[in-house]
């Protein structure tokens, strides 16, 4: 673990505020082949889960994949996705979504296609970004979020923070991320190769790598609502 003050060793991290580590993520789409070292990754597990939890209930347990494990899986991945089976994700999607939500979602689709020159009706084109995620988006770690399987809401509300905590601190190491929903849907994929307990509901994978970041999948900065829509204050 990387004390403050300890005189860390800049080659092998980037000093970085909290504020640079937050502009700085971005999902990343297309990773570069080199690999991450293990300490590198428990560094940034071991600093991650200082993240809080309900009643410091840590109801996280986490699975790392990498090297020929991941190959395994990605190979798994891309033969479920040419043949068409369907996902069956141990958390499942939402299926409607609030219109404003839903109209968000609309727009960032429709500027992520547009950045990477795709038109709308270009269906062989859409499917192959689509698989890019059955890929992993080449990435050479993918960690899995996991908790009780009778495990709800607040638990969940932990793992998130844990998600945000672990890319913020892989910003440290230079290190690109995605959390992606699609990493997770075929979770008996997963729970045989990784080994995970059937009394464990695998939430959500998270990329981790060095971005590309001349890649075309890389250029798009998603936007934000101005947060002076977002935030109302009273009594200032
Ligand atoms: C819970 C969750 C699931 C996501 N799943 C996917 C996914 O399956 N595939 C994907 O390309 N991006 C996925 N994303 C990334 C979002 O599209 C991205 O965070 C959002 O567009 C904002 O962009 P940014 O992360 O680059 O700021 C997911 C993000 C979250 C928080």
């Amino acid at each position: 673990m990387i004390e403050p003050g300890s005189g860390f060793d800049h080659q092998e991290g980037i000093f970085m505020n909290v504020t640079e580590a937050l502009n700085s993520r971005y999902s990343t789409r297309a990773f570069k082949p080199d690999p991450v070292d293990k300490e590198t990754i428990l560094n940034i597990l071991e600093a991650a889960t200082r993240a809080p939890s309900w009643g410091n209930t840590q109801p996280w347990e986490i699975f790392v994949a990498g090297g020929e494990v991941l190959d395994r899986l990605r190979k798994a991945y891309i033969e479920n996705f040419r043949k068409c089976v369907p996902g069956k994700p141990d958390l499942p999607a939402s299926q409607q979504w609030p219109p404003a939500l839903q109209k968000r979602m609309e727009e960032f689709v429709g500027k992520r296609f547009n950045s990477l020159g795709i038109k709308r009706d270009d269906k062989v084109a859409r499917q192959a970004i689509l698989e890019v995620n059955y890929r992993f988006f080449d990435a050479p770690v993918v960690i899995y979020l996991c908790m009780d399987r009778t495990l709800t809401n607040w638990p969940l509300f932990d793992i998130g923070m844990l998600a945000q905590s672990i890319m913020l601190a892989a910003r440290q190491y230079g290190l690109g991320s995605i959390p992606a929903y699609m990493l997770a849907i075929y979770p008996d994929v997963i729970r045989a190769e990784l080994e995970i307990p059937d009394d464990l509901s695998i939430i959500i994978g998270v990329a981790l790598g060095y971005s590309d970041t001349e890649h075309p999948q890389n250029k798009l900065k998603a936007s934000r609502r101005p947060i002076r829509e977002v935030a109302r204050f009273k009594g200032f």
